[in-house]
């Protein structure tokens, strides 16, 4: 079992495949980055399967795939089968923009993915438009319909931003009630890469919009999750809301992230972490096991959002969400 520094059992590895992305969200990545990583500073899929294995014998039970796009990484269903081949019963997850997901769901699903976590911002055109920097919406639709189609499991993650889809909460929630896939509601978290006038909503304000048409009843957090649950009175849909802006869900947090080049990170919001590539690069599982354990003592115990300033975040971590998955 992996207990890091505060006791917390780490259970959950995020691994960024790629911070490249064929999207340009106004809350990620607004402008292409000034600089790629050098694409051999990437490991590759036999390099980050060593540490896979060293993550599930020491206690990883759950694994998503990220980005950047993470579709945009040839051979992903060739790595997926790995960790399905090595640990069949193991939670195997990817988030996705869903662009190139109609073609390859099938496959996916078949290699041994079990689940999705979409992004859906809005259900018009324009709106889309706006905010991903290009016309995406009736391909992520078609890649949306596929994967329930070939019954991979879906969630939708919507950001509400003041002024721009706002006023789409309850309509993109009725669109996900209708297929019986969750939407959960993430708070906007400021960053130093995203487009400086973008305004979030507040989890509280996120909810009223919803409490316009519906009665809704607090369910609480679902284990570890950082999503705290509701559901509609009037059907009994459940829907969740993502507010990092509380840290409440940092004392149960069970994840560690894995970067594309290899960085290993203990908390989304810190600069600190410790690269695995060279271990990796050379075979040496042990040396993998003692940069994993060390994060693992060092990870903090709690992220620095704080609801009173949220500004103030943009001194702390000037890593991008494209770089750790989110
Ligand atoms: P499930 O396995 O379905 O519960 O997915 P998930 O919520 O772990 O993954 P997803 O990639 O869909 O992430 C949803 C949102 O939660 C993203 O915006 C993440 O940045 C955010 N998030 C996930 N983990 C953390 C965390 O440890 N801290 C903070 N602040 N946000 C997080
Ligand atoms: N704030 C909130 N959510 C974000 N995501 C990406 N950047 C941000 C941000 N600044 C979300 C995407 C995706 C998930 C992994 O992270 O919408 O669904
Ligand atoms: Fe790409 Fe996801 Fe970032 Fe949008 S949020 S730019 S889809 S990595």
């Amino acid at each position: 079992m992996l207990i890091d520094g505060h006791g917390r059992t780490v259970n959950y590895l995020r691994i960024s495949l790629t911070e490249r992305c064929n999207f340009r969200c106004q809350y990620c990545m607004p402008e292409k980055p000034f600089s790629w990583v050098p694409k051999e500073n990437l490991l590759s899929f036999e390099e980050l399967f060593l540490f896979v294995k060293v993550g599930i014998d020491e206690g990883i039970t759950k694994i998503r795939l990220t980005g950047g796009e993470p579709l945009l990484r040839e051979g992903l269903d060739g790595f997926i089968k790995m960790i399905h081949d090595y640990k069949p019963d193991i939670d195997l997850a990817l988030t996705t923009n869903a662009f190139l997901l109609s073609s390859v769901a099938q496959k996916l699903k078949d290699a041994g993915l079990k689940r999705l976590n979409i992004s859906l911002d809005s259900l018009k055109p324009d709106v889309v438009a706006k905010i991903a920097g290009k016309d995406v919406l009736a391909p992520v639709l078609k890649g949306i319909d596929k994967a329930l189609e070939v019954g991979l499991g879906v969630k939708i993650n919507m950001v509400p931003l003041k002024g721009i889809n706002d006023n789409e909460i309850v309509d993109v929630m009725e669109y996900c009630m209708e297929r019986k896939i969750k939407i959960r509601f993430i708070e906007y978290m400021e960053n130093r890469h995203a487009n400086e006038s973008l305004r979030g909503m507040h989890g509280r304000e996120i909810l009223e919009k919803v409490k316009e048409k519906y009665t809704i009843h607090a369910l609480g957090r679902e284990g570890a999750s950082p999503s705290f649950n509701y559901s509609i009175e009037e059907n009994g849909y459940e829907f969740g809301l993502i507010d990092p802006h509380k840290h409440d869900f940092c004392e149960n947090c069970n994840r560690i992230r894995l970067t594309a080049e290899g960085h290993l990170i203990p908390c989304l919001y810190f600069d600190e972490a410790m690269s695995i590539a060279k271990s990796v690069k050379e075979g040496d599982i042990e040396g993998a096991s003692q940069v994993l354990a060390q994060v693992l003592r060092d990870k903090p115990k709690e992220n620095r959002w704080t609801e009173d300033d949220p500004s103030k975040e943009k001194e702390i971590s000037s890593r991008a969400f494209y770089e750790t998955g989110g």
